[in-house]
């Protein structure tokens, strides 16, 4: 009922010729595959080749932020209109790197999701806690802030274009991934969490992927739980064969 989705974010990763290469070679090798809608999203730099490149096939072209303005003077920003233009599909917003790194607070994530909402573009909206905030017990909290205010205002006829992105901090880049059951544990509360918000029908329809050291030997537990809907992949996108690998993930 709700297609998958595995989603390789590139980070700041590749030329724009590796990103050809890299986004054509896994065309080539998912050609079979017509049950998991998958996305690649690379660099700004490289998102026009690599939308070119991929035009005509069913892989999807994310940008990995935007700014919430569609023009001005914003030196340095990009606009969801502009990456429309030059035909992505969707944009990952509140990535944990972005709200840690560059300061980005819930309040600036909805004005993205309301900016991503005046667009065709799909939201990857991604939300997760720190390990401080797990082991203290406020996992649920920060969870119901990260949601509640990323989401705040946005109307449930937008909701058909909004994925949610579960990444616990502790588990990017890191290793470590959550197991089976605490993806499926946060995941669960994320989905009770929309249908509070918008409704069963909403919350039923809305994928959840888990994102956070996915690799092929991990992603089959992952997506057997009933509320896992995908993956957003870092470090395993950028090796064809494991991203391949995880697009092809096995029923168990
Ligand atoms: P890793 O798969 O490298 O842990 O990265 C996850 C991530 O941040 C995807 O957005």
């Amino acid at each position: 009922m709700r297609t998958p989705i595995i989603a390789g974010n590139w980070k700041l990763h590749n030329t724009r010729d590796q990103a050809i290469a890299l986004s054509t070679g896994i065309k080539s090798q998912t050609s079979d595959v017509t049950d998991v809608e998958i996305v690649v999203a690379p660099v700004f730099t490289a998102l026009n080749a690599v939308a070119d490149a991929l035009r005509g096939s069913s892989i999807k072209v994310a940008a990995q932020n935007c700014y919430p303005q569609a023009q001005g003077a914003f030196t340095g920003e990009v606009s969801p209109q502009l990456v429309e233009d030059i035909g992505c599909n969707y944009v990952i917003i509140g990535h944990s790197e972005r709200r840690q790194l560059f300061g980005e607070d819930d309040a600036f994530i909805n004005r993205k999701v309301h900016a991503l909402a005046e667009t065709g573009l799909g939201t990857i909206l991604c939300i997760g806690e720190t390990l401080a905030e797990r082991e203290s017990g406020q996992m649920f909290n920060v969870l119901r802030r990260q949601v509640c205010e990323g989401l705040k205002g946005l109307g449930i006829e937008s909701m058909v274009r909004v994925v949610i992105a579960y990444e616990p901090v502790w588990a990017i880049g890191t290793g470590k991934t959550a197991s089976d059951q605490q993806a499926q544990e946060s995941h669960a509360f994320i989905r009770s969490l929309l249908d509070e918000l918008y409704g069963a029908q909403v919350a039923g329809a809305t994928r959840i992927l888990y994102g956070g050291s996915v690799k092929p030997d991990n992603v089959d537990g992952l997506m057997a739980q009933p509320d896992v809907d995908g993956a957003l992949v870092g470090g395993a996108s950028l090796k064809p064969a494991d991203f391949v690998r995880i697009i092809k993930f096995q029923k168990v």
